[in-house]
Order: structure tokens, then C-alpha cells, then sequence
């Protein structure tokens, strides 16, 4: 009955590992690249590999019966194939609804004839850190929208859900869960709640949608530009509260809270 969990290092896939083992499980073996420094707890097993390195699976797929995909759509229709030879039951995808730069990972998924889970995410509470350098050469933050409005998750939550979702599989079948954080936040008031927890003031300064493409498509590419489109949209649709989170996990993290505990990230 061994859960895999890829991308174990990543930190949704390292969070993950650690809920599974506080749960009780010893069946939990996860997937690395580097075994040597991954650093990952006693009493899970290790397996080198990697999503992006298919002919790296087959070994690290022996005896699975669940698995966690993280995010990699590139090799999606190999990597399915395999585990489905290998006889894995049951997989849960990080990806996004049909309109996200994710979805073609949870339409593979859906077609690939084994149990599914999707894990659809919003806008992460992490992705505030792409504020990190401003905010510490400037105590300020320059972004073409101040209105547009998500519900931020943190991604302890996701691991969280990814976990309940694994120990308690079947009630999960056939399942896309739309995964938010408790509150609808526009981004001058995740701002406010950044400045909050450093203790000091923070300006936002509203720039052009170019000049915002520019600053994040060396650390995006391509992406950037659907960011920035994304962020567009949330102005005029702000991303509604789902309760999901709470119901299958029983708590969601505020952003004021998150930011408490990740301050030293803008400092
Ligand atoms: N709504 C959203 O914003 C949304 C929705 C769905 C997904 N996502 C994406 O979900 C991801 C979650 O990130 P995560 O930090 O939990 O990590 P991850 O991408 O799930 O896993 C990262 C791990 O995979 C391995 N890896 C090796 N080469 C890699 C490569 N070329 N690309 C990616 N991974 C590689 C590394 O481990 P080893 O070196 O140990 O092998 C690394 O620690 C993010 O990329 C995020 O953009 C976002």
C-alpha cells in the first residue's frame, strides 16, 4: 500500500511527507533526485528519481498504489502510462481548473484510467514573496492592479489536503477539489497585512502591466505574461472563498497569520 510522493523536496511534496508520517503512515516512499541531500525524514523510504526522468520510474514505482503528482506536465503521458502498469491505483494531481496553465496535467490524469484527485489550488500566500525584493530595498511594491483579488492559500494547506485526500482515499475518487485560503484579499490589503507583521509602513505603487511583465519574466518566462493577465481579470472577478479547504481538513490559514509566521521573508 505505498503512497509515492514526488517532487518530496518541493515544498508542498516535503510538507506533504511530513503530515503523511504524523498521521501514522510507514508506507510513505518519496521521490528525489538527489537521495544524498534531500534531507528527508527517518522512517520514509527513498527512491531516486524524477517526473522529468521517466526511465528513473519504473523501480521507483514497484508496489504503488498511490501516488502524488506534482506539478510537471512535460512527461504527463508517460509518467500515467507507467503508473498505471505499475498497478497505482489511485493518483492526486496538483494542477488547476479547465481554464488554468496547469489543467492539461488533470485532463491526462482523467483519461489515464486510473482513481483521480484533482488538488486545484488559487494564487499561493508564497507567490507574496515575488514582493520580497521591493519591499526590503524600497517599503514599497509596484504592480499594475492594487484591486485585483484573490483568496490566497498557503501551500501547508495544500500538503495538508493532499494528505487527508491520500489516508482517506476513496470518499476523494473522481474529485476536483478548487482549494482556497479563507479570505477574498485585493492586493494593497495582502500588502497591508505584510506591512502589519514587519511593523512598518509599505506603499503601493501602481505601474504599467508591461513594466510588471518585464520584472517577473526572468524568474517566470512565459508565465509571467498569464500572471499578469490573471491578476487583470481579479479585478472585475474576484476570486470567490471555497469552503473546501475547511471541510477536508477542518482549518484554513489567514494570510495575517501566514505572514506572522513568514516575516523574515521580507526582511
Ligand atoms: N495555483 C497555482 O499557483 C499552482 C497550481 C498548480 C501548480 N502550481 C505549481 O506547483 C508547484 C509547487 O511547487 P513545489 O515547491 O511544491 O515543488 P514541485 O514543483 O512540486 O517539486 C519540486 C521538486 O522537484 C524536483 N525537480 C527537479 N528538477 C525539477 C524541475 N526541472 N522542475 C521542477 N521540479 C524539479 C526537485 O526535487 P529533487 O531535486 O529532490 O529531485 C524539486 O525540489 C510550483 O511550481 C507552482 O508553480 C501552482
Amino acid at each position: 500500500m505505498t503512497i509515492l510522493v514526488t517532487g518530496a523536496t518541493g515544498n508542498i511534496g516535503r510538507m506533504l511527507v511530513d503530515h503523511l508520517l504524523a498521521a501514522g503512515r510507514t508506507d510513505v516512499r518519496a521521490l528525489t533526485n538527489h537521495p544524498e541531500r534531500a534531507r528527508l525524514p527517518a522512517g520514509v523510504e527513498i527512491a531516486e528519481g524524477f517526473l522529468g526522468r521517466v526511465n528513473s520510474l519504473p523501480d521507483a514505482l514497484v508496489g504503488v498504489d498511490q501516488i502524488y503528482l506534482a506539478p510537471y506536465p512535460s512527461t504527463i503521458e508517460p509518467v500515467l502510462e507507467l503508473a498505471r502498469n505499475a498497478g497505482v491505483r489511485h493518483v492526486v494531481d496538483l494542477a488547476g481548473p479547465p481554464e488554468n496553465w496547469w489543467n492539461p496535467i488533470s485532463v491526462a490524469v482523467e483519461r489515464s484510467g486510473m482513481h483521480w484527485t484533482h488538488l486545484w489550488p488559487g494564487e499561493f500566500m508564497e507567490n507574496s514573496t515575488m514582493w520580497a525584493e521591493q519591499i526590503i530595498e524600497s517599503d514599497c511594491v509596484r504592480e499594475p492592479f492594487p484591486d485585483a483579488a484573490n483568496a490566497p492559500i498557503a501551500m501547508e494547506d495544500i500538503a495538508a489536503a493532499a494528505a487527508a485526500v491520500l489516508i482517506d482515499e476513496e470518499s476523494h475518487h473522481g474529485r476536483a477539489h478548487i482549494l482556497t485560503g479563507p479570505e477574498t484579499l485585493t492586493r494593497t490589503e495582502l500588502l497591508d497585512r505584510i506591512s502589519t507583521a514587519l511593523g512598518r509602513p509599505l506603499t503601493f505603487e501602481t505601474v504599467s502591466r508591461q513594466e510588471t511583465i518585464d520584472d517577473l519574466t526572468p524568474s517566470m518566462g512565459d508565465f509571467a505574461i498569464t500572471y499578469v493577465d490573471g491578476l487583470e481579470s481579479s479585478v472585475d472577478n474576484p476570486q470567490p472563498v471555497d469552503g473546501t479547504l475547511v471541510d477536508i481538513t477542518g482549518t484554513a490559514t489567514t494570510f495575517m497569520q501566514w505572514a506572522q509566521r513568514n516575516v523574515d521573508s521580507f526582511r
